[in-house]
C-alpha cells in the first residue's frame, strides 16, 4: 500500500467552519487550499444548487466523487470537502488514502445557528432545516466517526483556536515533531 499523503482531509457537517477553518491552516502551513465543492463548480460551471435542482443528488454525488478522485495525485494541500462525501464507501476508501483526516464537529445548536446564515445549501430548503439538520446529523455521525483519524469538537474554539488544535494533531500525525 503506498504511504498516506501529506495533506490534510477536513470532514464535517455543513456549517462545520472546514473551509474558514481549512483555509487558515494552510495559509499557517504553506499548503494549497483545496475544496472539493468549489472545485466540482468550477469543473460544471454551475452552482451546486442548479446540479440539485436540475440533475438531482445522485449525479451531484458523482461529480464529488469525481472531484475527490481528481486529487490524487495531490500533496502538500488542505482539502475542504462537502458535508456528505461520507456517504459512499468508494468516498470514504479515497478519503483514507488523501492524508490526514480530520472530523470537525460542533453542537447542534452551533451548526444550526451557522446553516441559518446562509441559504446556498440544498439539502436544508426543507419545510422544516432544523429537524433535516437533526436527521442528517444523525445519520452522519458514524460515518464521520469511522472516516475521520482525529475529531475536533469547535463548538467553544474560534476559527484560529481550531486551526491551531488541527496543526498540533497534523504535526504529530505526519512525525514532524522532534521532541518526544
Ligand atoms: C452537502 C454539503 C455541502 C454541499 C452540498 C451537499 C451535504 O457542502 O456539498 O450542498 O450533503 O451535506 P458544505 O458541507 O461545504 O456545506
Amino acid at each position: 500500500m503506498p504511504a498516506p499523503r501529506t495533506n490534510i482531509v477536513l470532514i464535517g457537517f455543513m456549517g462545520s467552519g472546514k473551509s474558514s477553518i481549512g483555509r487558515l491552516v494552510a495559509g499557517r502551513l504553506g499548503f494549497q487550499f483545496v475544496d472539493t465543492d468549489t472545485l466540482l463548480v468550477a469543473r460544471d460551471g454551475r452552482e451546486i444548487a442548479e446540479i440539485f435542482a436540475r440533475d438531482g443528488e445522485a449525479r451531484f454525488r458523482d461529480m464529488e466523487t469525481s472531484a475527490l478522485e481528481s486529487l490524487d495525485t495531490r500533496d502538500r494541500c488542505v482539502i475542504s470537502t462537502g458535508g456528505g462525501v461520507i456517504l459512499r464507501e468508494e468516498n470514504r476508501a479515497l478519503l483514507r488514502g488523501l492524508g490526514f483526516t480530520v472530523w470537525l464537529t460542533a453542537s447542534e445548536d452551533v451548526i444550526y445557528q451557522r446553516v441559518s446564515r446562509n441559504t446556498k445549501r440544498p439539502l436544508l430548503h426543507t419545510s422544516s432545516p432544523r429537524e433535516t439538520v437533526t436527521q442528517l446529523l444523525a445519520a452522519r455521525r458514524p460515518l464521520y466517526e469511522a472516516a475521520a483519524q482525529l475529531t475536533l469538537d469547535t463548538t467553544a474554539l474560534s476559527h484560529a483556536q481550531a486551526a491551531e488544535a488541527v496543526m498540533v494533531a497534523a504535526r504529530r500525525a505526519f512525525s514532524w515533531d522532534t521532541a518526544g
